[in-house]
Formats: C-alpha cells, sequence, structure tokens
C-alpha cells in the first residue's frame, strides 16, 4: 500500500545535502511512501499516484519526534508537590519514593493503562517514537515487570533500578543487587541501563560499577547527568561511550570539552526545569562547542509531567536560546542519535515513515504558537493515526 503527501509547504528532511541548512528544507515538495517507508521525495508536480493521498495544503512536514527520555511506568501522580513546589519548596528527587509505593500497589493493568494513556498523548502530539524508563519499582520484581509492560509499547526500553535507594535499603546492598538479580531479571526485556548519578542518588563509583555490569550483559547505556550538581556524571557518560548524557544542567568546562569531543549526544529536558523552577541548561555554549543536542520530555510524574514535545521545543527556543531550527532538529535527528537510531528522525529515501503534518506553513510555528495544538495529521510506520 503507497501513500502519497503532496503539496507540502516546507519539507523537514533534516539532511543538510537534500536542501536547505541545519533542517535539509524542501519547499512545494511531496514524498511516497511504501511498505511503511519513505521511498520517493522530489517536487509536488512531479509527484506519482499513489494508492491514498494526504494533500498537505501548503503545510509544513517534519519527521515525527523522538522523545529519548521518559518514566512512564508508574501510577499515581504528585500534583501536591509541584503546588508546593510553585510555593517556593524545592525539587531534590525525594518524591521519587512517593511514586515508588503507588507503582509497587497497583496491577498490571493499571500501569499498562497509564503508560498507554500517555503514550497516546505524546502519539497526538506529534512523537512516533518514545523511550520507556523503569525506575519506580526499585525491586527486583517490580522493575522487572515495569519493563515487561514498556516491552509492549516501545523497543526502547531503559533499565533504570538505580533511580534512587529504596526506603530501608543499604545502598551497597542495593548497588549489588541492581547489578545481579535485578539486572538479570530485568535485562531480556531492556535495550538500555541508565542510572541516576547525581546528589541524592548515586555516586561516580556506584554509577560506574552499574553500567559496566549492565554492558557486559548487552545492555547500551545512558546516564541522567549533572542535573542537580556538576557531578561526575557527565564525564563517565562520554568515557562509557553512553549514547547520552541527559539534563547536563549544571556542566563544568571540563564537562563541555569531554562531550565536545565525544559520540555522546547532551539531551536537554526543559520540561524539568520548567516544573521545578531551576536554571535552564546552557544550550547555546553547548551547541557553540560542537556538542550533538536532543531535546525530550522527560516526562514523570515529579520533576516534568509532560508529553509535548512541541512544548519542550517552545520552552528550548523561549528559555535555552536556540533557534527554532536548532530545536526542531534536536527533536528529531538530535535526539534519534540519542538512542543510536539512523532510520528515524530524518525524512530521507529508505527512512521508517514516520512524520507529521503542521497546522502550519512552516516549522517556526512550532515555538512561535506555543500552547496551541498544531499537528494535524500523523504517519506512524507509513500508517496515518
Ligand atoms: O529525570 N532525575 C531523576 N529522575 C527523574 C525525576 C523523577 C521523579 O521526580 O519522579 C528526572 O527528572
Ligand atoms: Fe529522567
Amino acid at each position: 500500500m503507497s501513500i502519497v503527501v503532496d503539496n507540502i509547504g516546507e519539507l523537514v528532511t533534516n539532511n543538510p545535502a537534500d536542501g536547505d541548512g541545519l533542517l535539509g528544507l524542501r519547499h512545494d515538495a511531496a514524498l511516497v511512501i511504501e511498505d511503511g517507508r519513505v521511498a520517493w521525495i522530489g517536487p509536488s508536480a512531479g509527484a506519482p499516484a499513489a494508492d491514498q493521498r494526504i494533500d498537505a495544503s501548503g503545510s509544513a512536514v517534519l519527521p515525527g519526534f523522538v522523545d529519548s527520555h521518559a518514566h512512564l511506568m508508574f501510577a499515581g501522580d504528585r500534583a501536591a508537590e509541584f503546588g508546593a513546589r510553585m510555593a517556593g519548596e524545592p525539587y531534590t528527587g525525594g518524591g521519587i519514593r512517593t511514586t515508588v509505593a503507588a507503582t509497587r500497589a497497583a496491577s498490571d493493568d493499571e500501569l499498562r493503562a497509564n503508560a498507554k494513556r500517555l503514550v497516546d498523548e505524546a502519539l497526538r502530539q506529534g512523537t512516533t517514537t518514545i523511550e520507556i524508563k523503569s525506575g519506580y519499582g526499585l525491586n527486583v520484581d517490580d522493575e522487572a515487570r515495569s519493563l515487561r509492560l514498556a516491552r509492549e509499547l516501545t523497543t526502547e526500553t531503559t533499565f533504570l533500578g538505580a533511580h534512587v535507594v529504596p526506603a530501608g535499603s543499604d545502598p551497597d546492598a542495593y548497588v549489588k543487587l541492581v547489578c545481579t538479580e535485578m539486572l538479570e531479571a530485568c535485562s531480556p526485556y531492556a535495550k538500555w541501563i541508565d542510572v541516576f548519578c547525581d546528589r541524592g542518588a548515586f555516586d561516580g563509583d556506584q554509577t560506574r560499577a552499574i553500567l559496566e555490569a549492565g554492558a557486559r550483559t548487552g545492555l547500551l547505556t545512558r546516564v541522567h547527568a549533572n542535573q542537580l550538581v556538576a557531578g561526575p556524571g557527565v564525564q563517565l557518560a562520554v568515557e562509557l561511550d553512553a549514547a547520552s548524557a541527559d539534563h547536563c544542567t549544571h556542566l563544568s568546562d571540563a564537562d563541555i570539552t569531554a562531550l565536545s569531543g565525544s559520540n555522546t549526544v547532551a539531551t536537554l529536558l526543559p520540561g524539568a526545569e520548567f516544573s521545578t523552577r531551576s536554571p535552564y541548561p546552557d544550550a547555546r555554549r553547548l551547541i557553540d562547542s560542537g556538542v550533538t543536542v536532543a531535546l525530550a520530555t522527560d516526562c514523570n510524574p515529579g520533576s516534568s509531567y509532560t508529553s509535548s514535545m512541541p512544548f519542550c521545543i517552545a520552552l528550548a527556543v523561549r528559555d535555552m536560546r536556540m533557534t527554532p531550527a536548532e530545536a526542531v532538529h534536536a527533536a528529531t535527528a538530535g535526539s534519534a542519535r540519542a538512542l543510536r537510531r539512523d532510520d528515524i528522525g530524518r525524512l530521507t529515501v529508505g527512512a521508517r515513515a514516520d512524520l507529521i503534518v503542521l497546522d502550519a506553513p512552516s516549522h517556526l510555528h512550532l515555538a512561535y504558537r506555543p500552547g496551541v495544538p498544531l499537528i494535524s495529521t500523523v504517519v506512524h510506520n507509513g500508517a496515518p493515526q
């Protein structure tokens, strides 16, 4: 079954060789989808016929957003904690334990339904690939079931047993449990391993031990790094060739230097700074130093309860001084790279047919019209949703 999308006013290919600037923009374009892949791109006037037609009517078409950082396996919410924070309380990550209690008490069906609700909410806002972490089970059975259920929704599953030390556990004994029995139970359902390396969570030595144990079982590495303080997380991520160092809110000069010569993406999560009233990461300095930057939501019930990539793009432009083109690139090609994927995050021949049609003539409108639902059509794996 083939689909032609024609009358595209502005096509974001993310391939500079295919069009103008960082986003590889083409105008008055069309593309053809066959068997879930992009099969042809060219001028709209020369578009071939296909089984089905989507008339973009002069609107912008972009790759579907790639949300490379989300914590969707949880129950309950922490609206009261948010309210207290907006009245002046600091964010410490301590509320994670509240969500752990709610998650352990929830049934499989409740966890599955809550995560599916958020995946669907994200899809309506243009997210066609989403990473899902465990991290609110924090014992062998609840971490493994979180990942088993996450696996029903995405292939990008991440074992985050090292989110915090659960209440009542000895830190050394917990790290050992994560590296042995928990890892063994979780690795069949996970692609990635992640550690919250920060004040109040895990230190550099613990993080290294956990990430190395994960790598030995074949998991790929990503790190929650430098969210609360400028600790060892970023440099450890680079040293271990992690696909991504996430948050990067507090960076030293050495952190920037390490990232800029590396294969590790800096994933910025401005929803977390928004919802914790924290200073935003220095995206300009990262980009100007040649670091690959990704944007993701960090969707979770504590520090960033948004599933909206357009909202994160708007924050990145307004509050992190990224250009609209840089923000759109970071939310598509950048976050695809943070997942070490080259089949998504771009619209070029051979790429997966994950795309969005905006109810707007250009990508600029995503930041120019914040809070407005501009995603008019989503095509996922070649199928209009
Ligand atoms: O990425 N920083 C650690 N984990 C989450 C927050 C989780 C929570 O507060 O429930 C984050 O911000
Ligand atoms: Fe996170």
